[in-house]
């Protein structure tokens, strides 16, 4: 974890992977910049991180209760953004762990569906532009005056995001990170990105589904909503109904989404893995590809999404939450300071599956290990997609 020592306290989270505690509804997040990156490291496709709280890894789309939902971890540091994922188990507690690489936004850049909610750790830049409210920006500069000269420079937020959300347009886009409410909406009519300046021709394919030029959801808003920290007397919580189509396909458990699928299929084995990992930026071949993802590549996804389609894969996200690390027992209680080098304490194999990295030299003090979560393994032997991480 990613923080000054007096915040490192073990905090509620154990009781929930241990199953003392239980989620009493179905948790979905995003990484931020205080998460443990190690553990978002081995669910980076999604996984379970305890019952009933899953992790949404580094970018996704899912389905549940008849919403799409996608989100995208971390925050936008631009001297990262370029980088490939070049962190060693050992570096597991740098800040680089949490930085948004190009990588992610590139796949959720190719989705074509209607969004219903889009979560994110920091704020697209543009939710502080004047035009999308400004008795709302005079609120926000009355709370936190010393956002101004940040928001002045377009620079409050993440300027990758605004990608996002231009293009995926959901009905609903939230965030936390600044720690203040702060509630507008952003307005697709007359904005400056009204007219489809992404619009891709994709005319020369002989896929049916590829063969029409991308059309931005034809929506005239996005909400968004930022919360506050979970604190007393603060604006942390709030309650969203979402009215559904009545030919919406409401189905009760999560659901992986088929286009996200084809996306992943498509995309994760371009991005540079194995020895590549350890070098400090992306080689040229990859920078090329991922700088200039063309119509070829859309071909390939709507040919992924069509045989997934075809084959009537089962898209139910399997309740195979289990622990595989080491979890602390004993006398500490939730204000108590983890002992360096607690997580390199024996491995239990009794209650445990999975393989940990015993690669010892690789740990620093008080450095995690990097676990082979299962349920990332078995993810990507499903629906055949490389894991860049297996080779750890
Ligand atoms: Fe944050």
């Amino acid at each position: 974890m990613a923080a000054p020592d007096k915040y490192k306290i073990l905090g509620g989270f154990h009781k929930y992977y241990k199953g003392v505690e239980n989620a009493p509804c179905m948790t979905l997040f995003v990484g931020g910049n205080h998460e443990a990156s190690g553990y978002n490291r081995e669910l980076h496709l999604g996984g379970w991180v305890a019952k009933n709280i899953y992790f949404m890894g580094y970018s996704n789309v899912l389905k549940y209760k008849g919403l799409k939902i996608g989100g995208i971890s971390g925050i936008y540091m631009q001297h990262n953004y370029n980088n490939n994922y070049n962190e060693t188990p050992a570096m597991f507690g740098k800040n680089s762990m949490h930085h948004v690489r190009k990588f992610e936004v590139e796949k959720l850049k190719q989705y074509r569906g209607d969004l219903d909610i889009f979560v994110s750790h920091d704020w697209p830049t543009l939710i502080t532009d004047k035009r999308n409210g400004e008795k709302e920006l005079a609120t926000l500069l009355k709370i936190k005056p010393y956002f101004k000269q940040d928001i002045k420079k377009g620079e409050l937020g993440s300027p990758v995001s605004n990608d996002i959300l231009e293009r995926l347009r959901p009905a609903w886009w939230f965030s936390s990170h600044l720690h203040v409410r702060h509630r507008v909406n952003v307005n697709w009519s007359g904005s400056s990105v009204e007219k489809n300046k992404d619009e891709i021709n994709v005319s020369d394919s002989e896929n049916e589904n590829a063969d029409k030029p991308y059309q931005m959801p034809q929506r005239k808003k996005t909400r968004f909503l930022a919360l506050d920290k979970c604190l007393p007397g603060r604006k942390y919580l709030e309650i969203i109904d979402f009215e559904l189509d009545e030919h919406t396909d409401v189905v009760d458990t999560l659901q992986y989404d088929t286009e996200w699928l084809a996306i992943l299929k498509t995309l994760q084995k371009h991005i540079p893995s194995g020895d590549q990992i350890l070098g400090k930026d992306l080689d040229p071949e990859a920078e090329k590809f991922w700088n200039n993802i063309g119509s070829d590549v859309m071909r390939e996804i709507a040919t992924e999404k069509d045989k997934l389609e075809q084959n009537s894969v089962s898209l139910m996200v399997p309740d195979n939450f289990s622990m595989i690390a080491p979890a602390v027992d004993g006398d500490f209680n939730e204000n108590s300071r983890i002992p360096r080098g607690y997580a390199q304490r024996p491995y239990r194999e009794s209650n445990m599956v999975g393989r940990p990295n015993t690669d010892s030299h690789l740990l620093g003090g008080g450095a995690s290990k990097f676990y082979h979560n299962p349920q990332t393994e078995l993810f990507c032997s499903k629906f055949d997609i490389p894991d860049i991480f297996k080779d750890y």
